[in-house]
């Protein structure tokens, strides 16, 4: 079974959506941690719930990212994973952490990257008068939100639409995008070769694949 942890930083309803799929078997794994750098996310609760551990690496005290990059992966490295889940984690990673867990670490973005790297991306397709939005799920590398694509899955955005509707239409779809790709992660199907992922042993394309949901 694919050990799994999962990092967090707010209410975790992607969290939610994995401990589900494992659960209902629909992931060959399981949660074994879940990491906030906010004591106040009400993912952790969640993890409580799940009767799964949920630790507070709380940053204050550190000296600086790189500091509290490294005793986040002490700590990761002690639940023993093959598979590292960012699931709504605020913070940017160090070059150390991410070449630490590099080809074992997914992230999911609220836009269909390339398009809207980084923060407040339903803001951005409304402003942008977007008829079409999204959600990606890739391989994490050293560029914000840049590593290769592995899943994407389209929603369209009405006229008449605000921020809050069109992120829950986007969160619907992750909730569907991210268990299916972390299950393909933990039965062997998704895997990083050469920095190139695969899927079944084919390269994945450079756009990733389309859900069709
Ligand atoms: C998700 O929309 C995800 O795309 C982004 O942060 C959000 C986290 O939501 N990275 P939740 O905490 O899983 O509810």
């Amino acid at each position: 079974m694919t050990r799994i942890v999962v990092l967090i930083s707010g209410n975790g309803s992607n969290l939610q959506a994995i401990i589900d799929a494992c659960q209902q078997g629909k992931v060959a794994g399981h949660v074994c941690a879940v990491f906030s750098n906010k004591a106040d996310a009400y993912g952790l609760q969640r993890a409580e719930i799940a009767g799964i551990p949920g630790y507070v690496v709380d940053p204050r005290p550190f000296a600086d990212r790189d500091a509290y990059d490294s005793q986040l992966m002490t700590q990761i490295d002690a639940c023993q994973p093959d598979l590292i889940v960012l699931a709504g984690y605020m913070r940017i990673l160090s070059p150390a952490f991410v070449q630490h867990y590099q080809g074992r670490m997914l992230n999911i973005h609220p836009s269909l990257l390339p398009k809207y790297p980084g923060l407040h991306t339903h803001r951005k397709a409304l402003e942008n008068g977007d008829s079409e939005h999204g959600t990606s799920v890739h391989f994490v590398t050293e560029e914000l939100d840049g590593g290769p694509l592995v899943l994407q899955a389209k929603v369209p955005v009405f006229p008449e639409d605000d921020e809050a509707l069109v992120a829950a239409r986007v969160q619907h779809q992750e909730h569907a995008i991210y268990p299916l790709v972390i299950g393909w992660f933990a039965s062997g199907r998704l895997q990083m070769c050469d920095g190139t992922p695969q899927l079944d042993g084919q390269p994945l394309p450079p756009e990733g694949y389309a859900a069709d949901l």
